[in-house]
C-alpha cells in the first residue's frame, strides 16, 4: 500500500467510482467518497463545481481518483456544454488546484476512450487504438475530458503532481450478448476500470503517461482489413469456442467492428490484467 492518508474518489456513486471506492476498502485504505448523490461508497456529498468546497473536502488526502463527470448519456440529454465545461473541467481544475494547496502528491484521472473521436472512423479497416492515435474529439464531451487531459499534463509538468490519465473504454449496462460483442475489442467491465485506477494510484511515475484500460482484445493487426467487413472469419480464427458458444446461446456476432482497444502499456507499464474479458464471459 503506497498510501496511508485517505484517497479521495470523486464519482463515488457512479458506476465505476463505486468500484474504485469498493476495490480500494477492500486493499486496506482509507477512503473518502465524495459525490453529488448518496450511496454506501459515498461518504461526503459534494459538488466538485463549487471551489471552496472542493478546497475544504481534499484536506489531508494522500491522492485523488477522479472519475466523476457529466459525460456520453448527459450529451444525449443535451446538456448545455456549459454545463461540460463546468463539471469536466473546472471540476478537475478545482481538484488539481486543491493537490498543489494541501501537498497531495498523486492525481489518477478517467478519461474515455470517447476522445479519439474521428480517428475512429475508418471506412476501409478497423482502426488499431493505442495511446500513440491523435485524438481527434467529436463533441463537448470528448473536447472536455481532453482539456481535463491537458491539465492534467500542466499540473506534471509546472507544479510536481503526479498526474496520471486513464482513457477507459465503455462500460455501460448491456445485453450479455452485446456485452459480449464489445468486450471483444473495445467493452470493459467496470471492476477492471476499477483495477486499472488502482493499479495507477500505487504506481510511482517519473513522467506523465495516458493509458487506455479496457478489456483487451484477441485480434492482431493483421486481421484489420477483414474485422472491418467480416468480423465472424476472423472471430472463428481467434476466439474458436466463440463460434459453438454463440450458436448455444442464439447469440449473433457483430457484423463490423470498427476498432481495437490495445492495452499492452497498461499490461506492461501497470501490470494491468483485465479479469472480465470476452473469454471470461464465454465461459460464464
Ligand atoms: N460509462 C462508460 O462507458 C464510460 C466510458 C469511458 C469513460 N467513462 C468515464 O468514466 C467516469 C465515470 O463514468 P460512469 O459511467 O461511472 O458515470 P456515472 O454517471 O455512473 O458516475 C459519475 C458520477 O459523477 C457524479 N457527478 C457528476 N457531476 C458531479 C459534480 N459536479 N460533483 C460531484 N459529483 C458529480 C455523478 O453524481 C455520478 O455519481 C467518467 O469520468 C466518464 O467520463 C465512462
Amino acid at each position: 500500500m503506497r498510501f496511508t492518508a485517505p484517497i479521495f474518489v470523486t464519482g463515488s456513486a457512479g458506476r465505476l467510482g463505486q468500484e474504485v471506492v469498493l476495490l480500494l476498502r477492500q486493499r486496506g485504505y482509507r477512503v473518502i467518497g465524495a459525490d453529488l448523490v448518496l450511496a454506501p461508497t459515498t461518504d461526503i456529498l459534494l459538488d466538485i463545481r463549487n471551489r471552496e468546497a472542493v478546497l475544504e473536502a481534499t484536506r489531508g488526502c494522500g491522492a485523488v481518483i477522479h472519475t466523476a463527470a457529466l459525460h456520453g448519456k448527459h450529451y444525449d440529454l443535451q446538456i448545455p456544454r456549459l454545463e461540460f465545461v463546468y463539471t469536466n473541467v473546472e471540476g478537475t481544475l478545482h481538484l488539481l488546484d486543491a493537490c498543489v494547496a494541501h501537498q497531495i502528491q498523486k492525481f489518477v484521472y478517467t478519461s474515455t476512450t470517447s476522445i479519439y473521436g474521428q480517428a475512429l472512423v475508418n471506412p476501409h479497416q478497423a482502426v488499431w487504438v493505442d495511446e500513440e492515435l491523435p485524438p481527434q474529439p467529436r463533441d463537448i464531451y470528448d473536447i472536455t475530458k481532453q482539456a481535463a487531459e491537458a491539465l492534467c499534463r500542466d499540473f506534471f509538468e509546472k507544479e510536481g503532481l503526479e498526474t496520471t490519465v486513464l482513457r477507459v473504454g465503455r462500460f455501460l449496462p448491456e445485453s450479455p450478448n452485446l456485452a459480449a460483442n464489445h468486450r471483444l475489442y473495445r467493452g470493459l467491465d467496470a471492476r477492471d476500470g476499477a483495477l486499472g485506477h488502482v493499479l495507477a494510484l500505487e504506481h510511482p511515475f517519473s513522467s506523465f503517461e495516458v493509458f487506455n484500460i479496457a478489456a483487451g482484445s484477441p485480434f492482431e493487426q493483421a486481421d484489420l482489413p477483414l474485422l472491418k467487413h467480416d468480423p465472424t472469419a476472423v472471430i472463428g480464427r481467434r476466439l474458436p469456442e466463440a463460434t459453438h458458444i454463440y450458436q448455444q446461446r442464439g447469440w449473433t456476432f457483430p457484423s463490423s467492428i470498427d476498432r481495437v482497444y490495445r492495452i499492452e502499456k497498461a499490461q506492461r507499464m501497470l501490470g494491468y490484467r483485465p479479469r472480465y474479458t470476452a473469454q471470461y464471459l464465454l465461459q460464464e
